[in-house]
């Protein structure tokens, strides 16, 4: 990383904040302007190591915006610390990269980005859902190979979803989100398997049953089912959407792949060592009609050996929360992250209800602090 791979935005702000990345939008870089802080900006694409964040902390920076690329730990942190730092944000709601532990250590306050990419991320995993389930990718490709020589009974069958069943291992925002958008969308009765009941939406699920049955119209159910094997044995597709800790490292393994139907579909926009991806490549081979739609990967941006040659698998590269509004609003919330406790603001108590940061009047807080009492930062009292 040269001098040349970082761009400045209001050279003149007494604060210095370090972003390693270009984020989409403007709003961002005006919050933390007025805020007082100058901003350098990392323009190259390649994923910047350790070291060269270090370096570019340097001996004098008050925040940084780092990605969920970088493995934010004691060196990082430490460096942080003594470069005078007081804040970081994840530019993502996902902090899997971040040891929060050394943060909260040196006093460091973690932001986040959560609420702007619930649907955005639930989308994909409907998109990967549909484009499985109904071979979009293999047709795509037979197209443009020109195969197609005309209509055929056979050509390309794939399953129904509409009045099946739809599995979710971690109900929290996102997986929620999916699970309604498949229940609502498609009629689907709905199991899920969360350390947590997720009481909001099995009442929702309840009464749109009820409408259903107003309408004639026969009802959708819900279920919490006791273990993710329970979920997996009945599902006709498995959308995974937990965090990644210890707990959840490798929960698709062989056995459990081994419990689903032979015709199953599985998603995972979570993270990608929620799989044992070599795993998967096996039950894909000796499995043609299992199909699985993949966001996210083990060992990012590397696929394992034979992924990449399966059919029956649709892989994209992390982009669940890829559209603009949400990119943007991912990029306000993080420079409001940084602002916000550099301006001496409290810590906003509702992570889901963060929109007020993308509005006109937003408030004088700093949007989602994962770690805020335990460093002391004061809850935003209006
Ligand atoms: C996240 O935010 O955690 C996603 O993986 C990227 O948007």
């Amino acid at each position: 990383m040269g001098a040349n791979d970082w761009r400045t935005h209001n050279p003149s702000g007494s604060k210095r904040v370090v972003c390693t990345k270009e984020l989409p939008g403007t709003r961002w870089l005006e919050v933390l302007e007025a805020a007082d802080c100058k901003v350098e900006i990392g323009t190259s694409t390649d994923i910047l190591s350790v070291e060269e964040i270090k370096e570019k902390i340097g001996d004098r920076c008050d925040g940084v915006i780092g990605q969920l690329t970088e493995k934010w730990g004691e060196e990082l942190f430490s460096a942080l610390k003594n470069a005078g730092g007081k804040a970081y944000s994840n530019y993502a709601v996902g902090y899997n990269n971040v040891d929060v532990g050394v943060a909260t250590k040196y006093g460091i306050p973690v932001g986040n980005t959560p609420g702007v990419l619930t649907e955005t991320t639930a989308e994909m995993a409907i998109s990967l859902t549909f484009s499985a389930a109904r071979r979009v990718v293999e047709g795509d490709a037979f197209m443009r190979a020109e195969k197609y020589k005309g209509w055929l009974p056979t050509l390309y069958l794939g399953e129904l979803m509409n009045r099946k069943t739809v599995g979710v291992l971690g109900a929290g925002r996102i997986g929620a989100t999916y699970a309604k958008m498949m229940v609502e969308g498609f009629k689907m009765n709905l199991v899920y398997f969360d350390p947590y009941p997720n009481e909001y939406l099995e009442n929702y699920i309840k009464a749109y049953g009820e409408f259903l049955k107003a309408q004639g119209d026969e009802p959708v159910t819900c279920q919490r089912l006791e273990t993710a094997e329970d979920v997996l044995k009945v599902a006709d597709v498995v959308s995974l959407h937990p965090i990644l800790d210890d707990t959840t490292f490798h929960l698709m393994n062989t056995e459990r792949l081994g419990v689903m139907k032979d015709n199953a579909i599985l998603v995972n926009a979570s993270r990608g060592p929620v799989i044992d991806e070599a795993a998967l490549v096996e039950h894909c081979k000796s499995h043609p009609n299992f199909r699985v739609g993949l966001d996210v990967f083990e060992d990012e941006p590397l696929m394992k050996p034979g992924l990449k040659d399966l059919d029956n698998v649709v892989i994209v590269p992390h982009i669940a929360s890829a559209t603009i509004w949400t990119r943007s609003g991912m990029a306000t919330l993080a420079g409001s992250n940084i602002a916000g406790i550099l301006n001496g603001y409290g810590a906003w108590p509702d992570p889901d209800g963060v929109l007020p940061f993308l509005g006109d009047n937003p408030p004088k807080a700093a949007p989602s602090i994962v770690n805020a009492e335990e460093v002391g930062v004061a809850a935003y009292s209006g």
